[in-house]
């Protein structure tokens, strides 16, 4: 059986009493789960989300950060900071903070290189819009997202990240890429890494994020070079969450 990995990203959701029970049974569905699980959270929810997690077998951290140590940065996280809190997981580059942060490959670079120095498991996130799609650019979008958002990163690091294919198009919108579509492009950027360090596509771990759901996850972590998945709106209903959790796939 494949091991896949499957991370929630709650984004701006949840309230102190909303996230609380939903931890609790959250911490209930991962130590019962054969796959990887792990969940991102909103930063106000550090402090209960370290108590709350503590011991079980899930995986949690955090949806961005700042990649510089301290200073004024209004407004931000520090890697630093998060030592304090044993996260391990880091979502950069997410499509909304490119397009609503303006954040870059530049600055997902750094982001990516600080996070691996600290010794977080970076989800260094790509994929193409519509337009980009629809103009046949999306190969080469998305050569450009891994080719400088991995720079200068060592063959060794490479192996202790996670990528995660979102095409913009497929977030938050009901609309999923067809398994054939992600495994396409997943097998591409893997091939692009691949080659660049002399790896195997199994060294690689890379997830699928976009109206994932129970109904269409095992047709698509089925896939040969889908490792897993990155979940936003289905992994608000635990229902839902869980049921993506238990996939097995050969
Ligand atoms: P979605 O979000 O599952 O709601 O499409 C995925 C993501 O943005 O990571």
């Amino acid at each position: 059986m494949k091991k896949l990995y499957l991370i929630g990203n709650l984004k701006m959701n949840m309230t102190r009493d909303e996230i609380v029970p939903y931890l609790d049974e959250y911490i209930k569905v991962a130590n019962g789960a054969d796959n990887v699980t792990g969940i991102c959270v909103p930063y106000v929810y550090l402090c209960k989300t370290a108590k709350i997690i503590k011991g079980s077998k899930a995986l949690w951290g955090v949806q961005n950060m700042n990649s510089e140590e301290k200073g004024a940065y209004t407004g931000e996280i520090s890697p630093k900071m998060l030592q304090d809190f044993d996260t391990k997981l880091v979502i950069i580059g997410h499509s909304e903070r490119r397009q609503m942060y303006n954040e870059t490959d530049e600055s997902v670079n750094k982001k990516v290189k600080v996070a691996l120095a600290y010794g977080y498991t970076p989800i260094m996130c790509f994929g193409e819009t519509l337009d980009e799609r629809e103009g046949g650019k999306h190969f080469d979008k998305v050569r450009k997202q891994i080719e400088l958002g991995i720079d200068g990163v060592t063959k060794e690091d490479v192996t202790k990240m996670i990528f995660a294919y979102e095409p913009i198009w497929a977030i938050g919108t009901g609309k999923t890429a067809t398994s054939a579509e992600a495994e396409e492009i997943i097998k591409y950027a893997k091939d692009i890494i691949a080659n660049k360090y002399g790896l195997e596509h199994k060294d690689i771990i890379m997830l699928y994020g976009g109206s994932l759901k129970p109904s269409n996850a095992k047709e698509i972590l089925s896939q040969p070079d889908i490792d897993g998945g990155l979940i936003g709106g289905a992994c608000l209903k635990m229902e839902d969450f869980k049921s993506i959790i238990y996939t097995n796939v050969e």
